[in-house]
């Protein structure tokens, strides 16, 4: 067999390496354009998870990279006069040109042909070999030239950067964030051999334009950057090494196989360095390659099966270096924020790092989060311990007159139970027990205004008077029966309207006893939904009045919160996104245009609620589709709402238009809440996919919301809360005497539970690297 590599980096060298010990009569040959030391760059960091993978499948290398590798095991973050470290985090810095020559060593002790100086502009020339690896890294001339195919998407991101050495040691991966006159710069620092780091600077445009760094020389740049940094380098030298300023390409290949040449490394896709994984995608993706052509039997399927097994685990890391990277391009929104909280939201910016992962590896970290949080509740007037507070999840907040004794909120569920908008017996069991569960806010399903206003058949609504009697049995039960504060949302379902029960086809239209659905726009929802009645100035008050009617009817029923459903495709936000608002009058157009008559609505209800009780506004912060709705938009709705009087906004996303495409995972709206929250400086509720207790805190410790609301995990689970108390030993959650006993023991057991969980934990921890160091320096065995 044949195989040519294009491209001596990490990704080409490390496949060479693999690929040659698999079929050592293959004549493999990696041809590099530079000299075989001659390498841009500084030093490349490694976790403990991918040097144990390095030393799984070669550990010849393995050993030589963990001979030069400099260890550190802590985080540190310098902000406002302050350093907060956390330690466990395993990771190793080796040098890059280091990593390099080992591998070129041990490719060449296998026999790979490696062929420096080389410059290779045309695939023709290895017509005769059976693989052609791709691995021409960043700006791949041959994934360029064959654009139509690779179909690459590169989306070049905001902030600046520029990638220096330094002679300072350094015993932490270490972030600085720098105030300067001209505005906030980060450095990304860590060692990777004696007396030598790595220093990453970043900055956004417009401070990189105020401090003048455009058109600066290298030499020039970092003098600047050292005059910044100065006081940390503490008269250590910044080196360069064509340290020229740059934006990030975060890049992303539709396809990584053409007949038989195939993408590796950053050639196919990238991952920002701030969490430092291009090398480490770069030499896996050699590992999923290797894999690949053991097992299959042709080197087409071999490529195939490559690119079909290994595409999710580099979108996930390129998922998290994207999370990660629009935390640094958005650093001022916490600019503000208390130190010890600023660094929290540093360390679990890209969802890996959690509440409770900390609380296990520096639990005197958490327990300064955690007083940071409890101080800011304490100042708006709770009497709550503040030297040994609760986690976050069980801090109180007030919303106007309204006390939430926990932040963990049942979010608004359509249970399609209701007869004639009726709710039923099984609605006063459902919010019943949730309420019981420990929940500090509940809110109802989507209640409809009127008749027409149903999503479908079983929607539930407060138009009659035999609703409104249904309704305030439950109410009194929540009240009676727990300390859950209990949210009325109301809704219109506009071209939604007239639908199918979830369980017989969402969103689909009802077959027969349907009725007229009205929108701000005649466009169907799917493209054989009804068309519906562009609404007129008459339907609008006739909308308006309904909304206050259900409002007055809710504050009989003596709902504590009502919440304005304007997400989710529903009629409020037909009119708020511009995808399915075409209107021509003053209602459509610009995005306050848009905004007029949602904002009139929630007026209009503002001026009937009493005073004293909150109010909330549900939105998709983005409709997840070209031309739609976007997360700064988001801001400009939630300022629009909070100068109406919004209390709190409740950030959900998307189900505007059926060709959206939403990406999902873990917490997946949170980021908006974030960006609504800290740009708009409104309250926030977020929602989706939240599933734990140690999301919520993480969440609300790193100030991303301040209340977090579950949905489907409460179906499942009404004591949720309840459980997730015993657990945080947070015994002031509410719980009726009725069923006092099982609280007790669950309290009792969870102590154990937790103390078993955690010994498990470290017990479990794997070896550190600097143990495996240890044993590296042992002299090597015949491999
Ligand atoms: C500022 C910055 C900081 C980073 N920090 C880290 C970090 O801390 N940790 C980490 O793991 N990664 C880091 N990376 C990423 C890392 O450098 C890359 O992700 C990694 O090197 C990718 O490996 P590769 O083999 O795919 O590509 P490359 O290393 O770019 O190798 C490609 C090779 O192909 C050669 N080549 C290109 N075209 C041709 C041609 N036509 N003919 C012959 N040869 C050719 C090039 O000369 C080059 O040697 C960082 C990147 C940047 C920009
Ligand atoms: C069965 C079901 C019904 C829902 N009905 C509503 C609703 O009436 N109003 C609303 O705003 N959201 C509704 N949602 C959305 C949820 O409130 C929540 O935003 C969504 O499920 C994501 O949260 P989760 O991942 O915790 O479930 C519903 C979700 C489910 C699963």
């Amino acid at each position: 067999m044949k195989i040519a590599i294009i491209g001596g980096g990490p990704a080409g060298l490390y496949a060479a390496i693999l690929l040659k010990k698999q079929r050592p009569e293959a004549a493999i040959t990696v041809y590099e354009r530079n000299r075989a030391d001659d390498t841009f760059g500084f030093g490349v960091v490694f976790s403990d998870a991918t040097l144990d993978n390095f030393e799984k499948y070669d550990p010849p290398s393995y050993r030589r990279i963990t001979q030069e590798f400099a260890y550190w095991d802590d985080i540190a973050v310098h902000f406002r006069d302050t350093v907060h470290r956390v330690g466990g985090n395993g990771f190793c810095g080796c040098s890059r040109r280091k990593l390099l020559l080992i591998l070129q060593e041990r490719a060449r002790e296998l026999g790979v042909r490696l062929q420096f100086e080389t410059e290779i502009d045309d695939e023709a020339r290895f017509a005769d070999s059976d693989l052609i690896i791709l691995a021409d890294g960043i700006n791949s001339r041959f994934r360029d030239k064959h654009i139509d195919h690779f179909e690459p998407e590169v989306d070049v991101r905001s902030n600046t950067f520029t990638w220096m050495g330094s002679t300072k040691p350094l015993d932490a991966f270490t972030f600085i964030f720098q105030e300067t006159e001209w505005g906030p710069f980060i450095a990304h620092a860590y060692q990777y051999e004696a007396g030598r780091s790595t220093w990453i600077f970043e900055t956004d445009p417009a401070t990189f334009e105020r401090a003048g760094l455009k058109g600066l020389n290298e030499k020039q740049s970092a003098d600047r950057m050292a005059g910044i940094f100065g006081w940390f380098l503490g008269g250590h030298q910044l080196l360069t090494n064509r340290s020229m300023w740059r934006n990030f390409p975060m890049i992303r290949s539709k396809r990584w196989v053409r007949d038989n040449m195939v993408l590796i490394g950053d050639a196919k896709a990238t991952a920002h360095f701030s969490i430092g994984s291009g090398t480490k995608l770069a030499m896996e993706d050699a590992i999923a390659l290797a894999e690949a052509m053991e097992r299959a039997p042709t080197v087409a399927t071999a490529l195939a099966q490559y690119e079909q097994g290994r595409r999710e685990e580099v979108e996930k890391t390129q998922h998290a270096a994207d999370v990660s990277l629009v935390w640094f391009e958005h650093v001022d929104r916490f600019w503000e924020f208390d130190p010890v909280q600023f660094a929290f939201g540093v360390m679990t910016r890209s969802k890996a790092i959690t509440y409770d992962n900390l609380s296990l590896r520096a639990p005197d970290f958490v327990a300064e989060v955690d007083k940071a949080f409890a101080r800011q509740v304490h100042a708006k007037g709770f009497d709550i311990d503040v030297d040994k507070p609760l986690a976050p999840m069980f801090q109180p907040m007030r919303l106007r007159e309204m006390e939430i004794a926990n932040r963990a909120v049942v979010s608004p569920m359509c249970m399609y139970s209701a007869k004639e908008g009726v709710p039923t017996d099984f609605h006063l069991v459902h919010y019943g027990s949730r309420a019981i569960g420990g929940a500090g806010l509940i809110f109802t399903e989507m209640t409809c205004v009127g008749r027409d206003a149903r999503i479908t058949p079983g929607c539930a609504g407060l138009w009659t008077d035999e609703q409104e009697a249904a309704w305030r049995r439950i109410v009194d039960f929540v009240h009676a029966n727990s300390a859950a504060k209990f949210a009325l949302q109301l809704g219109h379902a506009g071209r939604k309207g007239a639908t199918k029960l979830m369980w017989d086809g969402m969103d689909r239209p009802l077959e027969e006893g349907g009725w007229d659905v009205i929108s701000a726009s005649p466009i169907p929802y799917f493209s054989d939904s009804q068309v519906p009645r562009e609404m007129d100035r008459s339907a609008m008050n006739a909308v308006k009045e309904a909304f206050v009617a259900a409002a007055e009817r809710g504050e009989r029923c003596g709902f504590d919160m009502l919440e304005l459903h304007c997400a989710h495709g529903y009629l409020l936000a037909s009119f708020i996104s511009p995808l399915t608002n075409k209107r021509a009058d003053e209602y459509g157009g610009s995005l306050q245009n848009r905004l007029r008559f949602p904002l009139e609505v929630f007026e209009a209800m503002r001026a009937a609620w009493p005073a004293q009780k909150p109010m909330s506004v549900r939105i998709s912060a983005t409709d997840w589709a070209e031309g739609g709705v976007t997360g700064d938009d988001a801001v400009t709705i939630a300022r629009a709402f909070a100068e109406a009087g919004v209390d709190l906004v409740d950030v959900s996303t998307g189900q505007t238009v059926r060709d959206a495409q939403p990406v999902y995972g873990r917490m997946f709206q949170t980021p908006f809440s974030d960006q609504v929250r800290n740009e708009a400086r409104v309250a926030t509720m977020c929602v989706g996919n939240i599933t734990t207790a140690d999301q919520v805190n993480t969440i609300l410790a790193a100030g991303r919301a301040d209340l977090v609301a579950l949905g489907r995990p409460h179906l499942v689970d009404p004591a949720f809360t309840m459980k997730a108390a015993a657990w945080y030993g947070a015994g002031d959650v509410f719980c009726p005497p009725q069923y006092l006993p099982g609280k007790e023991q669950i309290f009792r057991n969870s102590v154990r539970d937790r103390q078993d969980f955690e010994d498990l934990k470290i017990k479990a921890k794997p070896k550190t690297r600097a143990e495996l160091k240890a044993e590296a320096t042992k002299p090597l065995a015949a491999e």
